[in-house]
């Protein structure tokens, strides 16, 4: 499973890309807004640190200009995958987006059905959101293994990105469930290194070879 940063912070990004493990950077609107830079400047940045798809959103809700910012947005480096909401206006959007071959990642996913139609669309990314589901007390990974039932029955290339990601557990189901990739927040990519008796481990094997070294 690729592993995402769901981020538009620069200094998070280059934290997380030392480790090597980091194959993309997902942003939207929210998260560009809270960097306070342009979505463009702020997407060239994340490009020159990232090498992998990088999704950058539109902000137009109707077809035709979603299509036009969608090609702006995917100007700007050969690693940009154009978001668009999963609204009606936004799978004519992605229909022809996808047509001209730029890649698509639909968001804001919340229903199989939904799914269904931005695969048809020729969506290169489907972002289901399982945290916002959850908080509705609607059980978001579901959602993920009926998309991947879906897409795997009828062949659809379409990637399934579990979106709205809350915490290590559901890194570890979006796995299982067959999410191709899971984008993170930069805190629960850092919950993924920890485990206490890791710390505890290392620490006693530690303490014992310098006691050996001692008696040596
Ligand atoms: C995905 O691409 C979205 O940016 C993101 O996962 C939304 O997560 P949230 O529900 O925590 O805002």
């Amino acid at each position: 499973m690729k592993i995402f940063l769901d981020t538009a912070n620069l200094d998070q990004i280059r934290k997380a890309a030392e480790y090597g493990v980091v194959d993309g950077i997902t942003t939207n609107p929210s998260l560009i807004a809270a960097e306070g830079a342009s979505n463009a400047d702020q997407i060239r940045a994340i490009c020159d640190i990232i090498d992998g798809d990088i999704s950058a959103e539109v902000v137009a809700t109707e077809a035709t200009d979603m299509v036009r910012e969608g090609r702006e947005l995917a100007s700007i480096h050969d690693n940009v995958v154009v978001k668009i909401p999963l609204i009606r206006e936004g799978i004519k959007a992605v229909k022809q987006l996808s047509s001209e071959g730029i890649r698509v990642n639909v968001t804001l996913c919340f229903s199989a059905p939904q799914a269904l139609l931005a695969a048809k669309a020729g969506a290169y990314i489907i972002s289901p959101f399982i945290g916002r589901l959850d908080d509705l007390a609607s059980e978001g990974m579901d959602l993920i293994r009926d998309i991947v039932t879906i897409y795997d029955t009828y062949g659809y290339p379409t990637q399934v990105l579990a979106a709205s990601i809350r915490g290590p557990l559901h890194v570890r189901d979006a796995a299982l469930a067959g999410a191709h990739i899971a984008t993170l927040p930069a805190k629960v990519f850092d919950q993924m290194f920890s485990h206490p008796l890791t710390d505890i481990g290392l620490e006693k094997f530690l303490a014992d070879y310098h006691k050996s070294l001692q008696n040596a």
